[in-house]
């Protein structure tokens, strides 16, 4: 089948010798800190409007979101799609992901010019700041600008992590340390529900503070942990150290039989010296297929409406009428789900390769979002106004955790796997900006109109996000090439024994190589 064409490293005739060594596994743990700036940001966002049933509602809500108070307060609708369709609420949670788009063009030059590990210390140290203005926020606008600090340095984390991760491991565990990402990401935001249930309990009213304000922790981790991991040797490589490169390599791999990466490195770096202008040239044809993937990748993860749940948690359970305590109860289990079913991720992404992962996760959201929809159809009806039993509510959040560990070992971490390793070394931190930059916009997106769209499209917006499931995993049986098991500067391949990418890349200079065989 066309969709299913793989090739795999030892048909490459590439089989780098090296194992994972101790070096860059501590290199990669320490890197992937960066995914828990992002990921307790997440679920700090969450949690803020949960607290609005609570002493941190007196505390914030009160204070910066009045218009929300009010209509929590019982002055509106009891209409539970539209309880909190507020713009200044969600415009809180939403600026950062503006600002990271940004960010994520500046990060670009930075991570080729400086090196990985500039960018991840500068992205941690602009957060720390963010996170100390947030905590001591005497207003709205403290609380704005805290926000965007946080979102430059997600940005800049975002933008380099993921490629960092994927340069130093051996390709044969790519994918399990790649991810190691993804989990720090799951595990921020498992670190922020479960103090925000604590925080909320802060009766004098600065549990808040802590909250924002401890997004200091992770930031302090990336930052100082920066200064303990090496730079990647095709980094080094990049800015003309070839010495130093190979020193690298050699440590990092564990042995000094490291030629053939080597010079394959070189051949990388070499090609890589002849694109002055990345941002001109990832319009040529032959990138068309990094391209559209740097697009789509990102939008078809955002689209997945994963955010719908991660940020909107409490308000979701809220709706769908468990009490303050119990909704933040939920949100912690949903947070434990997205944990764990990272891990079985890691240990079958490099064995049953990314389009297995991709395709069953995709089925399996596609049913609980219609699960979902359905159930909360079922009760609410388009007026949104019922009661909902106990047990009832229960189904609801077994389907939504069904969903919720779908996404974890598919399009979570493969969102930020498969970009970082598609990319050849010429274009790959431009094309990597460009996948966080249309992450960050379609979050920021959903972010900001999902609480009007909840009001407008009622249980509906269930099925709208499970159609796109249903395209995205079509997509992925088509056109996505399994990239497990291939060196990430031999990845060209990949595209040039696709039944349909081959038409861009130049399907002669196949000849000219060992030929590449097919795996059904
Ligand atoms: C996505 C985030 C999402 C998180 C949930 C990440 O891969 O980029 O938008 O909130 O996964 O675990």
């Amino acid at each position: 089948m066309a969709g299913g064409v793989m090739v795999s490293a030892g048909e490459t005739g590439k089989n780098y010798p090296g194992k994972m060594t101790g070096a860059v596994l501590m290199a990669c743990v320490i890197a992937a800190f960066g995914g828990l700036i992002f990921g307790y940001d997440i679920g700090i966002s969450g949690e803020i409007h949960e607290k609005g049933w609570s002493y941190f509602y007196e505390a914030i809500f009160e204070r910066f979101f009045p218009s929300v108070y009010r209509k929590e307060s019982g002055l509106t609708s009891a209409n539970q799609y539209c309880k909190f369709d507020s713009e200044t609420l969600t415009l809180f949670t939403s600026s950062l992901y503006l600002l990271a788009l940004i960010a994520s063009f500046f990060a670009a030059s930075v991570t080729r010019l400086f090196g990985r590990r500039v960018s991840m210390f500068f992205g941690g140290a602009v957060f720390l700041v963010g996170a100390i203005i947030n905590g001591a926020a005497k207003n709205i606008a403290m609380l704005i600008i805290g926000r965007m600090l946080l979102g430059v340095g997600v940005g800049f984390a975002n933008q380099s992590v993921p490629l960092y991760l994927s340069e130093m491991a051996p390709y044969k565990y790519r994918g399990a340390l790649n991810i190691g990402f993804q989990l720090m990401i799951t595990i921020g935001i498992l670190a922020a529900n479960i103090l925000n249930f604590f925080t909320d309990k802060i009766k004098a009213g600065y549990g808040w503070r802590i909250s924002l304000g401890g997004a200091a922790v992770p930031a302090i981790m990336i930052t100082v942990g920066s200064f303990f991991v090496p730079d990647t040797p095709n980094s080094i490589l990049e800015r003309n150290n070839a010495t130093k490169a190979k020193e690298m390599l050699r440590k990092i791999r564990g042995t000094n039989d490291v030629d053939e990466e080597f010079n394959d490195l070189v051949a990388a770096t070499e090609a890589s010296k002849l694109v002055e202008h990345p941002w001109k040239n990832i319009w040529m044809r032959k990138y068309r297929p990094q391209l559209v993937f740097s697009v789509l990748i990102p939008f078809f993860q955002q689209v997945t409406g994963i955010n719908v749940i991660m940020f909107y948690a409490p308000v979701l359970f809220k709706t769908l009428g468990f009490g303050g305590n119990a909704s933040l109860m939920s949100a912690v289990i949903t947070g434990l789900v997205n944990v764990i079913a990272t891990l079985v991720s890691i240990a079958l992404v490099d064995r049953k390769g990314r389009r297995f992962l991709f395709l069953a996760g995709g089925i399996q959201m596609f049913i609980f979002q219609f699960a979902v929809g359905g159930l909360i159809g079922g009760k609410f009806g388009t007026s949104g106004v019922a009661t909902i039993s106990g047990g009832y509510a229960a189904g609801v959040v077994i389907c939504i955790c069904c969903y919720v560990a779908a996404f974890a070992w598919s399009w979570g971490p493969l969102g930020w796997l498969v970009p970082s390793e598609i990319y050849p070394l010429e274009i790959r931190s431009a094309a990597q900006s460009i996948n966080v930059a249309v992450n960050m916009l379609f979050t920021f997106i959903i972010a900001q109109v999902f609480l009007k769209m909840l009001c407008v499209m009622k249980f509906g917006l269930f099925f709208f996000f499970g159609g796109f499931v249903f395209i995205m995993t079509v997509f992925v049986y088509f056109f996505l090439p399994e990239t497990k098991g291939i060196p990430i500067e031999e990845m060209s391949r990949v595209w040039r024994s696709h039944w349909y990418w081959k038409r861009f890349v130049g399907e002669e200079e196949i000849e000219l190589e060992k030929p590449v065989k097919f795996v059904a």
